[in-house]
C-alpha cells in the first residue's frame, strides 16, 4: 500500500508545480466531493491555482460544496454545471459543450488536468432502458462516462502533466462476459452483478484503445474506491432489504472497521495525479516496459492493465495498487476484444447522436 503521507506529499508537490483545471462528474456528492475537497485543501498549502468544475443534478448540494471549498482555498474558482440526467448521452453532450465553452472563455490555455467520473445511481436496480435504448445503470457507470471522456479529449490532450482521467466504480470485480450480448438484452443474463462485470471489462478495453490512440498524452484509471460511507448509502433508490441490513446490521457492526475514511479517500483519489506512479502509455517499443519518469524509482511505478509497469491504463484497488485480473482477461484475445468494445461503444454513441434508439 502506498503510504498516505507519501500521497499527501505527492499531491502537495503537484499543486505547487502548476495551476490545475479539474472536472468532477458526480462532484455534488460522495467521492467526487471528497476528492474536490482534498484538492482545495492541497492547494491551500502553497498551490499555484485551481479551476474546478462540478457536475451533478443538485444545485443546493453544489452550493454547499463550493462554499466549503472557498473557505479552504479562496483563490480557487469553483463552477457548477447542472446536469439533468447523465444516463442520457444527449445530457452528457450538453454538459460537455458547456464545460468546454466555459473553459475556453476563461483561459488563454484551456485544458483539463484531472477528470473524475463518479456519477452513479444506486446498485441492485432492475434493468430499465433509457429513452435512448440503453440500460440506465450501464449508461451512468459506463457509456456516459466514456462519452464524457471522449467529448472532453480536446481539453484533456492540452494538459502538460499529461491529464489523468479516473472512473470510480468496481475495477477488479470482473466475472462472466457475454461478448455476443454486450448490452445484456437477454433478460436471462441481466442482473446488476452481471452488468457490473460487463462494465468493468469494457472500461479496461475501451481505455486501452484510447491510450493506444494517444500515447504519451493520457493516463487512464478505473478504480474500486473501497467502502466509503457517504450519501450513496442513504439513497431511497436502494432496495429496502439492503437499507435495513445496511443501517441496522452492517454499519454498526463493521462500518468503521472496513470503510475508508472520506478524507483518506479524497487524498488517494487525488494521488492518482502522480505522473511518476501512473505514467502514460509510451510509444510501441517502450509501451509497458516500465518507462520511468525522471526522479521515480522503478518500484514506485504502478502496474498497468497489460500486467506491465507504467503502461498507461490502470485497474486499481482503493490503495492505488493494481488489481488487474490477468486470469480473467487471459480468456480473451485482447486485440479482438479492444476492437469489439470500441466498435460497440462507438455504435451506441453514433446511433444516439443520430437521434435513434440503440437496440443492439
Ligand atoms: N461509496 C462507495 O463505497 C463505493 C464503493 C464502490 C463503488 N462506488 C462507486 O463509485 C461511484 C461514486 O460513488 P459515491 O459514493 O460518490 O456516490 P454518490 O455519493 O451517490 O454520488 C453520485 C454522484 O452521481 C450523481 N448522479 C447520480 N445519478 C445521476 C444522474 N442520473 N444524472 C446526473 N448525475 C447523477 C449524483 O449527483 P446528484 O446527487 O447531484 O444527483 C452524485 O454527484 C458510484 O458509481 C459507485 O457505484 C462507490
Amino acid at each position: 500500500m502506498v503510504d498516505l503521507d507519501v500521497i499527501r506529499s505527492s499531491n502537495t508537490t503537484i499543486v505547487r508545480s502548476q495551476p490545475l483545471v479539474a472536472v468532477f462528474f458526480g462532484g455534488t456528492s460522495g467521492i467526487g466531493h471528497y476528492t474536490l475537497r482534498a484538492l482545495a485543501t492541497a492547494e491551500s498549502h502553497g498551490g499555484k491555482g485551481l479551476r474546478a468544475y462540478l457536475i451533478g443534478r443538485k444545485a443546493e448540494a453544489a452550493e454547499a460544496i463550493v462554499a466549503e471549498c472557498r473557505k479552504l482555498y479562496p483563490a480557487g474558482e469553483y463552477i457548477f454545471v447542472q446536469a439533468n440526467d447523465l444516463s442520457l448521452l444527449r445530457d452528457v453532450d450538453r454538459v460537455c459543450i458547456e464545460i468546454m465553452s466555459l473553459e475556453r472563455g476563461k483561459s488563454a490555455n484551456p485544458r483539463i488536468d484531472y477528470l473524475m467520473l463518479s456519477q452513479g445511481g444506486a446498485p441492485f436496480q432492475p434493468r430499465k432502458d433509457t429513452q435512448e435504448g440503453i440500460d440506465a445503470t450501464m449508461s451512468l457507470l459506463y457509456y456516459s462516462r466514456m462519452r464524457a471522456l471522449t467529448n472532453l479529449l480536446p481539453l484533456l490532450l492540452q494538459s502538460p502533466l499529461p491529464a489523468t482521467a479516473v472512473s470510480v466504480y468496481a475495477a477488479g470485480y470482473e466475472g462472466k462476459l457475454y461478448p455476443e450480448d454486450l448490452s445484456l438484452r437477454n433478460p436471462k443474463l441481466y442482473s446488476y452483478n452481471q452488468a457490473r462485470s460487463h462494465m468493468i471489462y469494457m472500461h479496461t478495453w475501451f481505455m486501452d484503445r484510447l491510450a493506444e490512440q494517444h500515447r504519451g498524452q493520457l493516463r487512464l484509471v478505473h478504480i474500486f474506491p473501497g467502502l466509503v460511507l457517504g450519501p450513496a448509502f442513504q439513497s431511497p433508490e436502494l432496495p429496502v432489504w439492503f437499507r435495513v441490513f445496511w443501517r441496522w446490521v452492517f454499519v454498526p457492526l463493521f462500518g468503521r472497521l472496513v470503510s475508508v475514511p472520506t478524507g483518506e479517500c479524497g487524498d488517494r483519489m487525488l494521488g492518482l495525479l502522480s505522473p511518476n506512479r501512473y505514467p502514460p502509455r509510451r510509444d510501441a517499443i517502450t509501451a509497458g516496459s516500465g518507462v520511468q519518469q525522471q526522479g521515480s524509482r522503478k518500484e514506485d511505478v504502478a502496474v498497468g492493465t497489460d500486467g506491465k509497469p507504467g503502461s498507461g491504463v490502470y485497474s486499481l484497488n482503493w490503495k492505488g495498487e493494481s488489481n488487474i485480473n490477468l486470469k480473467a482477461y487471459g480468456k480473451f484475445d485482447p486485440a479482438e476484444m479492444k476492437a469489439k468494445i470500441w466498435e460497440h461503444t462507438m455504435k451506441v454513441f453514433e446511433t444516439i447522436e443520430a437521434g435513434d434508439v440503440f437496440k443492439d
